[in-house]
Parts: C-alpha cells; structure tokens; sequence
C-alpha cells in the first residue's frame, strides 16, 4: 500500500484515488502518525499532500522527523516538499511576495529522472502555492524548473526521496497520473495486487468484528449510497441488519416498489416499510412556501424514522452511507464529524447509537462500482440523485395529490423517453416540475386552462455548477407530446435553458 498523510489539501483525497486507480491500496492518513505507527502498517512508499499552510506559518502542520529515516521512498507534493526542505538538512524555503495559482509550464531539467522518465521536457503542470524552496536540501538534485518557481521538482533518487511544487493528481497537471505511476512503481516497487473485491472482503471482516452479535440500523432511502451500505452490511451480518423505508409519498413513480423488490425480494434484505404519505401530504397541505416545506418534510421524517427506530431494542449502531466527500475533516481523525445534512440527521437524544460508516472512504463512484460487485442491478446502481425532500420541491405552490401525480407522471415519461434515446447515459439529471402556472391552452374544440410542466434535464459533474443539457428537439417534442396526452391536467410543456448559477437545478 502507499500511505498518502494528510497536509490539509483540497485534493488530497484525490491522491489516494488515482494510487487505488492503479490498483495499488492507499489510504490518507493524519500527518501526526508516528513512524513507528506507519511501519506497522508496512506501506510500500509514503506521499505527503499538499496543505493550505506555510510551513514557517503558526501552527504548521509537521511530522514525526523519524519518518525520513525508515528506508520508505516518500514523495512530498507542494507543502509536502516545502516540508522535506524545511526538516531535511541544508533545505531553505522562503515565503514569495505573491503565490502562485494556475497551469505552468515546466522544464525538466534532470534527464535521468525516474519520476519524469520517457516524459517530454516541457510539462504542462498545475501550480498553487505561497511558499517556495530556494534550496534543495544536501543530496537532493533539481529535477525541473520553471520562470516562477526555479526549483519546481527536486530529487535525492539514493533516498528514495522525490518532491514536486506542482500537484500531480489533478487533471490540470496533464501527464501527472503517469508521474505518480512512476513513483508508485518504479520507484516504490508497489505492485497492483488491490480492487474492490479486496475492499469487500475487508469490510466485511471489519463489519463483522466492530458489529459482533449485536444488531444495526440503516435509514434506507432509496438512493444509490444508502441501498449500497445496506447491500454490503446484509452480506457481513445478514438479518442482524434492520432497514428502515420511511416513503413520504414524494417518490418517483414505481419507486418504493423497485426498491422493495431489488433489496427486499431479491437480496433478501430485512427491510421494515413504513407508508407515511398520508400523514406527509396532510403535514404539506396548505404550504406554499419552499424553506417550510423543506423543513416539515425533514422534521416529519426524522420523527417517522425516530419512532420507527424505538420499536426495536437492544440495538447498538447506526449505520449511513457517508461517502469520502460529505467527510468534513479532512480524513485526519478516526472518528470523523459529519456533515449537517446526512440521511438521518439529528436524532432524538433517547436514541444513541455508535455509528458505522462502511463507505467512508470511498468516492462516488467508487461506489457504483461496488454496488456493481456487489451484484446490485444497474437502474439502481446508477440511479440519478434525487433529493431527500421528493417530488415536493418540484412543484411550486401546494403539494395536492393531483399535482403530484401530475409531477410523477410527466417525469416518468420523460425518464422513459430519455432511456429510450440513450440519453440516460450522458445526462447527468433530468426530470419534471410543476412551476405552478396556469395557461390556456386549446384540446379538440375545448377550451383548456390547465397547468405547465417543466422539462429539467443538466450535465454537471458534482452538482456545484451545472449547464442545460442539448437535448435534440425531436427527443423534446416526443416528450412533451407524450405528456399532454397522457397526463390529464397537463396543456403545456417548458424546456428550462438556464444553468447553475444563476438558477438551481431543482425549483425550491
Ligand atoms: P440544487 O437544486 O441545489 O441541487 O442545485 C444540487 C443537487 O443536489 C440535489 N439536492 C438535494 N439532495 N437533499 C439531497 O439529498 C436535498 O435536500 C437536496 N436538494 C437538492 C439536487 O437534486 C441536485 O442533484
């Protein structure tokens, strides 16, 4: 494995990724380990990440000096190698006047360099730091340079050691992934041994010991994160595994019986369904305003699930599909804070329970993958996001029944239609809404005045930000014909061609 410590860096969960990529195991780990505590874990190589902090700042972030001395190869990336020169002898680092943010070029300078090996001189590299070292420490060598930054790689090959100013794990940096193959391989001699049935069987052996006989709780939504995490803990401890399926009414079409059917039927999985779309709708009706109805849904559900929850004892934990990215800390502790929105937030205090979070650690979709291994069915494993508030903040003004079926449907037929035109594929999210306009409209000879629904259907890779997918007319036209004729109440269709920002993607 390759122990990548953690400096604080935006990406460095990203340099663990691209290693696993590789198929080499690694896993990001607090800078304070001890060397004695990282030769335990018998790692091929150790990667320092970057950090936002200087090095000669307060409150520096610094490592046990022993780590240099455990005959590990060790690749310091950005504060990484600020730190290899600040700790190891004969290095200088000065803080610049301005930092330094964006692609650059470099010229590697060192022609026997096994970390650039086969490479061409001139690399295009992504740059962002304040400090720079302004002296490699004895025994290092300059690997490449550049007009800002003169030492912008360094070397002491007969070490092990290697360090880059740049990040190598960012696409920006555009033959990085190859840098950090060289490294992982050439250098470290690591060897591709490790894939995510490796990453199954560990998880459940830890699933196993942490869990013992007692029992645990999952909050199953539907969602691809929560159906994985419960697919994986039945595996490990079978019926010990309680799911709960709170629906509040404001799913898909067909949504909560896909979800009983591919994990109840067909894994086997306990699951303890509970329809509350009554007491939902009735919480809902009246309400128009979107922040209200967001919270309502949120309080109605925590309750539903919290008394749901008490009808059970002796159970010890608490199971969530918390991915890497919803980690707030920066993956430096064990016990880590979780974001505010998780799927079951907030609890009750009478409900205490230790939390498990078995896909801590991955990415999305390394999570598809697993599910995947895990013989999960594909609609489910790459089902589109859907946000915990439903079908609800889709329809502007009141939820009714009427509008949700009107909500429900159009957005069934559009999904159908997208399937249909391979569209599901390149489409990051699409679906309908209501935005709670009436118009005239003419059907045979009658006179209509009947509501809108919005086509919303966008590419994006996060969800952050987000562009109105191009979708062809003739797609958009089958659909909209599709819906006003099966979707009574329906008279008009909209396409939304705003992006995000301005616009959100979902309407409330
Ligand atoms: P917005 O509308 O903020 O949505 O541009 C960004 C992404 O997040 C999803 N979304 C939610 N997901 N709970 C969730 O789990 C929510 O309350 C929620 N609101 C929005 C949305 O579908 C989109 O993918």
């Amino acid at each position: 494995s390759v122990m990548v410590l953690d400096f604080g860096s935006q990406y460095n969960q990203l340099i663990t990724r691209r290693v696993r990529e590789m198929g080499v195991y690694s896993e990001l780990k607090p800078h304070t380990m001890t060397a004695k505590e990282i030769k335990a874990m018998n790692p091929k190589a150790i990667i320092f990440s970057g950090g936002p902090n200087s090095v000669n700042g307060d409150g520096a972030l610094a490592v046990d000096p022993e780590i240099f001395n455990l005959g590990l190869p060790i690749l310091g990336i950005c504060y990484g190698m600020q730190l290899m020169a600040k700790d190891l002898k004969g290095g200088e680092i000065v803080t610049a006047d301005n930092s330094e943010y964006g692609q650059a070029q470099i010229e590697v300078t060192d022609k026997d360099s096994k970390f650039f090996k086969g490479m061409n001189d001139k690399q295009t590299v992504l740059m962002s730091h304040g400090d720079f070292v302004t002296k490699v420490p004895d025994g290092f060598e300059i690997t490449a340079t550049s007009g800002s930054c003169p030492i912008s790689a360094m070397a002491d090959p007969k070490r092990g050691f290697y360090a880059v100013q740049f990040h190598p794990e960012v696409n920006l940096t555009e033959e990085g992934r190859e840098m950090l193959h060289h490294f992982v391989f050439d250098i470290a001699g690591a060897e591709a041994n490790w894939s995510m049935d490796d990453f199954i069987e560990d998880a459940i052996a830890n699933i196993k010991e942490t869990v013992g006989d007692k029992k645990v709780l999952l909050g199953l939504s539907g969602g691809v994160d929560s159906s994985v995490v419960a697919v994986l803990l039945h595996r490990a401890i079978g019926d010990q595994l309680i799911s709960v399926f709170v629906d509040h009414g404001l799913l898909r079409k067909n949504e909560a019986q896909q979800v009983l059917k591919a994990l109840g039927d067909d894994f086997g999985l306990n699951i303890d369904f509970v329809d509350a779309s009554e007491l939902f709708l009735g919480k809902l009706k009246g309400v128009t305003d979107p922040e209200t109805k967001r919270k309502i849904i949120g309080k109605e559900f925590i309750d539903t699930f919290s008394t749901e929850a008490r009808k059970f004892d002796d159970v010890d934990f608490l199971a969530q599909g918390t991915l890497y990215t919803d980690v707030i800390e920066s993956g430096t502790d064990t016990a880590q804070t979780i974001k505010s929105h998780h799927n079951v937030g907030g609890l009750p205090d009478d409900l205490k329970f230790k939390l498990i979070e078995p896909l801590n650690k991955l990415f999305k979709d390394e999570v598809r993958e697993l599910g995947e291994k895990l013989g999960m069915p594909k609609a489910l494993v790459w089902r589109q996001p859907f946000p915990g508030p439903g079908l609800a903040i889709r329809i502007i003004g009141e939820v009714t029944p009427e509008r949700l079926r009107m909500v429900r449907d159009s957005d069934a037929i559009l999904r159908d239609e997208f399937a249909k035109a391979g569209l599901n594929k390149t489409v990051w999210q699409y679906f309908t809404a209501l935005p709670g306009i009436k118009s005239v409209g003419v059907m045979g000879d009658e006179r209509t005045y009947d509501e809108a629904v919005n086509i919303r259907a966008v590419t994006s890779v996060d969800g952050m930000t987000a562009e109105f997918a191009e979708v062809p007319w003739e797609v958009l036209g089958k659909v909209s014909k599709r819906i006003v004729d099966e979707v009574a109440g329906v008279n008009r269709v909209l396409y939304d061609i705003t992006g995000k920002p301005p616009a959100t993607i979902e309407y409330e």
